[in-house]
């Protein structure tokens, strides 16, 4: 299905109210549980307490989500809801994309690595933020999907690995910041170390329970993590998935 600029802007503007209201519910609840706490969790997620950053809500404005999904959800495309994308994996929801975005907290000049393209939905709002972007796929045809939308957007920072990303991309790094779209039981060691000091690692941690974890290295190299909220996100696969 085909749908008009007119009504993709409508619908993506729609999306980016809705993910706007997501997250002040979710900056106020926050707040209160920092007032909650008296002050024992004041940097709790502390920037995306303050509301999503204007150029984070402009990225994910500007990315035409509807090229990014299965032919048959083209319609849903716009909705605030993560969507399959085949080989049962999935686009992640718009109000997660927006705030792990927003937690890292971004330099128009990092070098960004994403574990887990799918879609490659994530990997073109940070493509509209950052200077390049380096996305792992363990699918191969994913990989070689969102490669093809990429060339088609004409997104030319954006380089693609198919593999296990929990070994990270050793090549390019370090990197300034590192976002994980899939769930793995711990954390993987290989993605710290290829942290640039003063870099954010965003990753959802778990198995049938998660929470996303915001780590930050600092310049001598020690880590803070920081609890941000439960989520639901596919496990982080050692191995290719079985095909569709
Ligand atoms: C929630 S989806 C990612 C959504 C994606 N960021 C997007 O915008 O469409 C998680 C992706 O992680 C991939 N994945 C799972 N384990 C992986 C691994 N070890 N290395 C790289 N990718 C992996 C899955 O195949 C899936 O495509």
């Amino acid at each position: 299905m085909s749908i008009s600029d007119d009504e993709t802007k409508a619908l993506r503007d729609a999306m980016v109210r809705e993910v706007e209201l997501m997250a002040a519910e979710y900056a106020r609840a926050q707040r209160s549980s920092r007032e909650d706490l008296h002050g024992h969790a004041h940097k709790r997620g502390a920037r995306s307490a303050r509301g999503l950053a204007p150029r984070v809500l402009a990225a994910l404005s500007a990315v035409p989500r509807h090229l990014f999904v299965p032919p048959d959800l083209v319609p849903d495309a716009y909705l605030n809801r993560p969507l399959p994308i085949g080989y049962g994996q999935t686009i992640s929801q718009p109000f997660i994309v927006a705030l792990m975005t927003d937690l890292l907290d971004l330099a128009p000049s990092d070098r960004v690595l994403e574990i887990g393209t799918g879609s490659g939905y994530q990997a073109a709002v940070l493509a509209r933020l950052v200077d390049t972007v380096f996305t792992i796929e363990v699918v191969a045809p994913l990989a070689e999907r969102a490669q093809r939308t990429f060339a088609d957007l004409g997104l030319a920072n954006i380089r693609t690995r198919i593999g296990d990303g929990s070994l990270g991309w050793p090549e390019e790094a370090p990197f300034d910041a590192i976002l994980v779209a899939a769930a793995p039981a711990e954390i993987p060691a290989p993605l710290i170390q290829q942290l640039a000091p003063g870099g954010r690692l965003i990753i959802p941690v778990g198995g049938k329970s998660q929470q996303l974890i915001l780590v930050e290295k600092r310049r001598d190299q020690s880590t803070v993590l920081r609890e941000i909220i439960p989520v639901c996100f596919v496990p982080l696969t050692r191995e290719a998935s079985p095909p569709d």
